[in-house]
C-alpha cells in the first residue's frame, strides 16, 4: 500500500521504516522537510512532503503528530485528500506540562477522546486508533519474553479496522478490537499507563498483552 505518514518525530520515523521494510510505499508529512534530511539519506526508499502531499500520496494514512496539533496538520493535509481513507491514528492527547510522579497529563477526560473529536471534525475520514499505547522503538515487529503483544485498537468502520488489523500482523501484533470511536477513551490513557515506569524507574521496553482463557 502507498502509506501517508502525517509527522516527523519517532513515531512517524519508526512506521515509516516499519512500512517500506515490509513492501510498502512511505511518504512522510511535515512542515520542514529539512529535518529529514539524515533520515532520508538513511532510509533511500522513503520520501518527504508537506502534510498535504503525504496526505495525497497515502491510501491510508498515519496520524502521528503531537495530540494538540492534531487538528491543525489534518486541516493542512486537506480533507479531500483524508475523504473515505484510513486514519492510523496514533497520537496521544498529552498537554506540554511534565508529568506528576510519572504521570502524563492529558486536555481530555473520560467523556471524550481526541480520536471521537478529530473523527467529529473529519467525518469523512475512517479513524482507527492504533500504536498510541507503546513506544516508538517497540512498534515494528518487538521482540518481548512474553511474545506477541496486544495493540488495542478501535474505530467506527470495519473494513478501516481490517486494513489496521492486517497491517498489524505484519508489524507482529496481536489485534483487540474495543468497538467504536468511543473506545479511545479507554484506549489514549493505556499511554499513561505505558510511560509510568519509564518516567519513574527509565524502563521503557514493554507492552501490553492481553490474555485470554
Ligand atoms: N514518541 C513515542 O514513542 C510515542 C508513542 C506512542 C504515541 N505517541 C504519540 O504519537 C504522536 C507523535 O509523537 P512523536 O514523539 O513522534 O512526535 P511529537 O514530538 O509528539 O510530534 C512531532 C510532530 O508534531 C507536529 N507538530 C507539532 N506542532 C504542530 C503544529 N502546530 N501544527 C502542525 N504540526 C505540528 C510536528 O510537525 P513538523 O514535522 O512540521 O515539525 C511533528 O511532525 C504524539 O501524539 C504522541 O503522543 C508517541
Amino acid at each position: 500500500m502507498k502509506i501517508g505518514i502525517l509527522g516527523s518525530g519517532d513515531v512517524a520515523k519508526a512506521l515509516g521504516e516499519g512500512f517500506i521494510k515490509h513492501g510498502h510505499e512511505a511518504m512522510l508529512g511535515t512542515r520542514s522537510a529539512g529535518k529529514l534530511a539524515d533520515w532520508v539519506k538513511a532510509n533511500p526508499k522513503s520520501r518527504v512532503g508537506s502534510f498535504q502531499e503525504a496526505a495525497k500520496f497515502g491510501e491510508a494514512i498515519v496520524l502521528a503528530v503531537k495530540g494538540g496539533a492534531a487538528g491543525e496538520a489534518l486541516k493542512a493535509a486537506g480533507a479531500a485528500n483524508l475523504a473515505g481513507k484510513t486514519i492510523i491514528d496514533a497520537t496521544n492527547p498529552s498537554t506540554d506540562e511534565p508529568p506528576t510522579d510519572g504521570v502524563l497529563n492529558f486536555f481530555t477526560d473520560f467523556k471524550e477522546s481526541l480520536m471521537e473529536r478529530l473523527q467529529k471534525q473529519f467525518p469523512n475520514a475512517r479513524f482507527v486508533k492504533a500504536f498510541n499505547s507503546v513506544g516508538a522503538d517497540l512498534m515494528v515487529n518487538p521482540q518481548l519474553k512474553g511474545g506477541k503483544p496486544t495493540m488495542f485498537i478501535c474505530g467506527n468502520d470495519a473494513s478501516a479496522k481490517k486494513t489496521v488489523g492486517g497491517i498489524l500482523d505484519q508489524f507482529g501484533w496481536e489485534t483487540a478490537d474495543m468497538g467504536t470511536a468511543q473506545a479511545a477513551r479507554a484506549i489514549e490513557p493505556l499511554a499513561i499507563l505505558w510511560c509510568i515506569p519509564g518516567f519513574l524507574k527509565n524502563e521503557w521496553a514493554h507492552a501490553f498483552k492481553l490474555l485470554r482463557p
